[in-house]
């Protein structure tokens, strides 16, 4: 494959200045002859170690050397400790073809990765497809790079391959340039894609030519049965541009997640991160690294996997105080991720009740048109978060939305 033919117009000769494009190993900085870069002295750091208690009671300590990494510039793809921990994490998880082609960058979260991604690919006026309902952030995204925006419907099963296929025809006039997708536990619908639907799916991007960018921070979030492929295990052709987070495992304030893709992918990819933010935090980096080799790979994937049995407890919990207060009123599916996606009954839109009957009365949950290209538009969903519940703040909100949603339908169709 061509990669060079993928990039944006405005990233084509986007290149490493001298000095980053020279860092090539770290020890070599410690040097007695490194007059070249700009690094601070470690001697003058104010912090020398550091010390974490972990929720099984093990200790992290970060030694000096460490805290050098932590506090120092870093390589624009990430310091070499974690990226030598994650190149074989995705192998192991998701076994992708010729993983030795590819690369590891370690980002600033997936909202980076993607933000990067965007900037590398996309010139303005090529077409993007995307769930017709999705994460807003993107819709912000894909308009700061003048993307032209194509919602593809999807069904109980995610985004519908037949009707992909209709948009790809019909943008016949521009550069079908990438596909946005959430696979595992999508943000807001909760669905995750069954393996089957990936394969169509991907054979529609080697058939048209085009890019996925597989953004899947609920990879870990599955509850009842688990895909634990993903589109990066099919990529034979190295299509796939596959965007991890720490924010759902570790934790968000880590600002961490990870791209891997073809190394050339990779490789622009971290020019274009070096220009906005250098590297990610190496001090998050060098936490995140000294925690994962505390817990090992398999104890990191057995912490995620007890997680989601929690997390599992209160999708449970939200789906019980949803049949007692909602049925009738509403329709959903059992979710993985973190959303409950509630379709209302009998309602062309909710917006103006969830602002005006929900959030008077304390109870926030997002209206569905937070998710469409045009906010503006009608929808009758809701999106109801249920990472942080309780039983009683999901039990009394739920009873606040049902009567919202019976004051609505008494003002469309008043009693004669
Ligand atoms: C689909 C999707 N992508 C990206 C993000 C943001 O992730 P990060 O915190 O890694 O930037 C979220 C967070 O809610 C999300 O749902």
């Amino acid at each position: 494959m061509n990669h060079d033919s993928y990039f944006s117009d405005s990233s084509t000769h986007n290149k490493l200045s001298f000095l980053i494009s020279t860092r090539q190993e770290i020890e070599t900085w410690k040097t007695g002859r490194n007059l070249a870069s700009g690094l601070p002295n470690p001697d003058f750091f104010p912090l020398t170690e550091a010390t974490f208690t972990l929720n099984n009671g093990k200790v992290l300590d970060i030694s000096k050397d460490l805290i050098e990494v932590a506090l120092q510039y870093t390589l624009p793809d990430g310091i070499p400790q974690l990226v030598s921990q994650l190149t074989p994490m995705v192998a192991e998880l998701l076994a992708p073809p010729h993983m030795e082609e590819r690369m590891v960058l370690v980002t600033a979260g997936s909202n980076a990765g993607n933000y990067i991604i965007a900037k590398t690919f996309i010139t303005p006026g090529d077409y993007v497809f995307i769930p017709e309902m999705t994460y807003p952030q993107i819709h912000i995204l894909l308009r700061s790079v003048n993307a032209r925006m194509v919602p593809v419907a999807g069904d109980q099963d995610g985004m519908r391959p037949d009707l992909l296929r209709e948009a790809l025809e019909k943008s016949s006039d521009g550069r079908s340039k990438l596909l946005y997708i959430i696979p595992h536990g999508d943000n807001p619908t909760g669905i995750t894609l069954s393996e089957d639907r990936m394969r169509e799916i991907y054979s529609l991007a080697c058939e048209y030519d085009f890019l996925i960018v597989e953004d899947d921070p609920y990879y870990f979030l599955q509850y009842d049965k688990q895909v634990r492929s993903s589109f990066l295990s099919l990529d034979t052709e190295g299509r796939v541009i596959r965007v991890d987070t720490f924010s759902k495992t570790i934790g968000a304030g880590v600002r961490l997640g990870y791209i891997t893709a073809d190394q050339p992918f990779v490789k622009k990819l971290m020019i274009q991160h070096a220009l906005i933010m250098s590297h990610a935090s190496p001090f998050s980096q060098v936490v995140t690294s000294e925690l994962l080799s505390s817990l090992g790979r398999e104890g990191y994937i057995e912490m995620n996997k007890n997680n989601a049995m929690k997390y599992k407890q209160l999708r449970d919990m939200a789906l019980q105080a949803a049949t007692k207060h909602l049925t009738g009123l509403c329709e959903w599916r059992k979710p993985d991720g973190m959303f409950l996606w509630l379709k209302v009954l009998r309602l062309e839109d909710v917006t103006e009740m969830v602002i005006q009957r929900c959030f008077k009365r304390g109870l926030f949950i997002v209206p569905g048109c937070e998710f469409l290209i045009d906010s503006t538009q009608p929808s009758p969903y809701i999106r109801v978060s249920f990472s942080m519940i309780s039983q009683d703040s999901v039990d009394k909100g739920f009873q606040i939305l049902a009567e919202a949603i019976q004051e609505e339908l008494k003002k469309a169709a008043p009693e004669i």
